[in-house]
């Protein structure tokens, strides 16, 4: 039997997930390296790494700006940006149900709660290593802004330890996906899921 489909990402969605997903994994691939030259052999230089890791930076800078405008002129941010009020009040029956406590949720849209805030937190976390990785690229050009952030030393930290948030993020959502169903892992490579496709909301009365 063919299963009817509907369309759940865009062609535009599709294209600045996987070039961001590359870029980031690229960056953290390089930044490892970058910070532990001996420890993580993964690149035949400290040239290649760091060479790498700046084109990486402009594939994300664009990748972040397009995938804004298009939340914008898509009229998509209201399926991605946690609204704090609204989305709080949604997460106790959110947790319940990942927790194994209930055995459906409320239907919360495209995104649940937990998943707008991972995505509105990835954009301000994505925001911050463009800063302060400009700063530590181009220290001459930002010095206020460098000083205004606790100095140089304050702006390494702040973009290794984000680094790792994104390493952990990264891993607790592919884990997520994988858990929540095939249909949903292969609809950011096709854009379509089948139409009776539920999962774990029943519909509101
Ligand atoms: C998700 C995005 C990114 C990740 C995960 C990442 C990761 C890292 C890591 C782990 C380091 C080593 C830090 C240390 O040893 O203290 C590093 C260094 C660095 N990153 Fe990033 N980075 C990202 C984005 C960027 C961006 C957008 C730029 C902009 C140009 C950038 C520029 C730099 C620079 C200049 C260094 C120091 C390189 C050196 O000293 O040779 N990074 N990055």
């Amino acid at each position: 039997m063919i299963k009817k489909m509907k369309e759940r990402h865009s062609i535009w969605i599709r294209i600045f997930h996987w070039t961001n997903m590359i870029a980031i994994i690229m960056l953290i691939l390089t930044g490892f390296y970058i910070h532990a030259p001996q420890s993580f052999k993964l690149f035949s230089s400290m040239d290649t790494a760091r060479t790498i890791h700046f084109a990486m930076a402009y594939v994300l800078t664009f990748g972040v700006i397009g995938r804004v405008y298009y939340a914008i002129v898509a009229k998509d941010a209201k399926n991605i940006v946690y609204r704090p009020i609204e989305d709080t009040k949604k997460l106790p029956s959110m947790l319940k149900y990942y927790l194994f406590l209930a055995d459906d949720h409320p239907y919360y849209g495209k995104y649940n709660p937990g998943q707008k805030g991972m995505y509105t937190a990835w954009l301000v976390m994505a925001i911050l290593m463009i800063i302060t990785g400009f700063i530590l690229y181009k220290p001459h050009l930002f010095l206020g802004l460098s000083g205004l952030l606790g100095g140089f030393l304050v702006v390494r930290i702040i973009h290794y330890a984000i680094n790792w948030l994104f390493v952990i993020t990264i891993m607790v959502h592919v884990y997520l996906d994988i858990a929540e169903g095939i249909p949903i892992l292969k609809s950011m490579f096709t854009g379509k899921i089948p139409e009776d496709f539920h999962h774990g909301y029943h519909e509101e009365s």
